[in-house]
């Protein structure tokens, strides 16, 4: 059995998603109830190596598991990609006398956290993105949020797609993968929904699309594309649509609206657990691990291991989102 730990940091790193707070919470009151204390660290490794470092108590985190965005700030940090800065990163840690880190975010901060473990300072990763592109985990903090965020907003440009008999063509957020607008555009009952893992049609097949549908008495076309797909620019292509087929198009970019507002309940409860748990591997003297939520469960995995992994949307869900769009 490992001596207890004293003193551990958490931050959080790269896009903010909304249960970050939820998760910052829950690591801090967990560590309070064990007697841990708890530092802050603000604007992610950016913050680590400038010692914007702070301790944290229950009543810091107060009133935050509603809050959208992330209560220590976050940043992107290329330094940190460079050894020298990992090392002050870690010198930094022994200064303050953090023993155990929790990062909160995507595969690039589980790469931070990585190369400090290696530095012998106990790391937990949590995932925490709006993409949901962690491989080795069937969840990632925000996405349910950025989804029904994605939905609401998708839904009401549906409306007046319909009232105009418009085509409407809405980017969705979600940098290389393709979750957010498969689940949005199953959601919304879209036409068309464009994902990266998928080769895409070409202009004029959606063209095609466009007419066939409109042909066989449609009032719409909603067509949901991730921002991973090249289609040449969403403006762009509503103008070729409208200038060969004569129906009016607009398109939407939903962009950072997708990544604020209050948790769901599904990201505050996965934030909740998440928290807990990395707070926990901590407390059983385990570092360089990843939680994960896979088959019900929430398990860990070394990161080296976690970050070698691989996925792919569900096959099955993308078949069934055809089916369902085929008028
Ligand atoms: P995310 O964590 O959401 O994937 P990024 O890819 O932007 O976001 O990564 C967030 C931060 O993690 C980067 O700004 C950098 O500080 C750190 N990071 C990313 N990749 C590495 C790496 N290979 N080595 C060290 N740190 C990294
Ligand atoms: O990773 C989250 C995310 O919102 C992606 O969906 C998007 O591609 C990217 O971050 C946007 O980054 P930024 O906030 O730096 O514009």
């Amino acid at each position: 059995m490992s001596e207890q730990i004293k003193k551990i940091g958490v931050l959080t790193s790269g896009g903010d998603s909304p249960g970050m707070n939820a998760a910052i919470r829950a690591v801090v009151r967990t560590a309070r109830a064990k007697g841990i204390k708890v530092m802050g660290i603000r604007n992610g490794y950016k913050g680590l190596l400038a010692g914007d470092i702070f301790e944290m108590n229950s009543k810091s985190v107060s009133e935050t598991v509603n809050k959208g965005g992330t209560i220590l700030q976050t940043a992107r940090c290329k330094e940190f990609m460079q050894a020298e800065y990992q090392q002050r990163g870690a010198d930094m840690c022994n200064i303050f006398g953090i023993e155990g880190l929790v990062v909160i975010g995507g595969d690039g901060s589980f790469q931070g956290a990585e190369k400090l473990a290696n530095l012998g300072i106990n790391t937990i990763g949590i995932p925490g993105t709006i993409d949901l592109d962690i491989a080795c985990t069937e969840y990632t903090i925000g996405f349910d949020t950025a989804v029904n965020t994605a939905m609401d907003a998708i839904i009401k440009i549906r409306d007046t797609s319909t009232s105009h008999s418009r085509c409407s063509i809405v980017e969705v957020m979600g940098r290389h993968a393709g979750y957010i607008a498969l689940w949005s555009g199953i959601c919304t009952g879209a036409d068309l929904v464009l994902i990266p893992e998928k080769d895409a049609p070409s202009r004029n097949e959606i063209i095609e699309n466009v007419v066939t549908n409109k042909n066989k008495g449609k009032k719409h076309f909603l067509m949901v594309v991730a921002e991973g797909v090249d289609v040449g620019g969403c403006d762009d292509l509503a103008k070729e649509i409208e200038a060969k087929t004569g129906i009016e198009t607009r398109a939407t970019i939903l962009g950072h609206f997708q990544r604020g507002g209050a948790p769901t309940a599904v990201d505050r409860l996965h934030a909740a657990m998440m928290g807990s748990k990395a707070v926990d591997l901590l407390c059983e003297g385990k570092g360089k691990r990843v939680v994960c939520f896979n088959e019900g469960e929430y398990v860990d995995y070394d990161i080296n291991e976690a970050l070698k992994m691989t996925k792919d949307v569900d096959q099955y869900m993308v078949k069934v989102n055809q089916l369902l769009a085929t008028f």
